[in-house]
């Protein structure tokens, strides 16, 4: 179940590239499928953060359950940068949470990756060293990143 994400990405970019040829109603088709397959990606990517917090708070946390998140996390953000497939936007014409910026402003939005892939990294390292107290000092770093790059490309969500 792990790499679920992976295939459906892989999915959506061969429906997408099927269909593109048919012109300008199944390129929409193809950019919110895009769009779709990113949405769950990213409920993964949250489920997998959430899970390693909540193991955290417990009395005697699980080191395998944080490990396994760590991982889900670090591999998510590694692809995360493929989610962002040209056509998915809002310009688009595309239902997205995401801000026009995170597609015309690459080198910011690189970087806001970068961060993310390089803080899970660790984060990874230390939950697969069983390193629980590390493991509690990093998660900071990485929520710090998820919300560096929401607060400048994905539109405040409604409450
Ligand atoms: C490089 C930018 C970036 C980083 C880093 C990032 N996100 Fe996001 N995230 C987005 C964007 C953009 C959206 C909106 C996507 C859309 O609606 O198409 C989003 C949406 C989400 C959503 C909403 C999914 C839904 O239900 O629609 C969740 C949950 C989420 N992110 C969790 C996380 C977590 C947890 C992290 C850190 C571990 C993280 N994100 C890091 C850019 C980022």
């Amino acid at each position: 179940m792990v790499l679920d994400w992976k295939s459906g990405a892989a999915i959506a970019l061969a429906v997408g590239v099927s269909v593109a040829a048919g012109g300008a109603f199944a390129l929409d088709a193809q950019g919110q499928a895009a769009a779709t397959t990113r949405h769950n990606n990213f409920k993964a990517q949250g489920a997998a953060f959430k899970g390693l917090l909540d193991e955290l708070k417990k009395d005697t946390p699980d080191k395998a359950v944080i490990a396994t998140n760590a991982a889900k996390l670090k591999a998510s953000a590694a692809a995360l940068p493929t989610w962002f497939v040209k056509g998915s936007g809002p310009d688009d014409g595309v239902k997205t949470e995401a801000k026009p910026d995170a597609f015309t402003d690459a080198a910011g939005f690189s970087a806001a990756a970068a961060r993310l892939k390089d803080e899970t990294a660790k984060l990874d390292a230390l939950a697969q060293a069983s390193d629980i107290a590390g493991v509690k000092g990093q998660v900071r770093n990485v929520g710090g990143a998820c919300k560096a790059c929401h607060d400048k490309y994905r539109v405040p969500e409604k409450s």
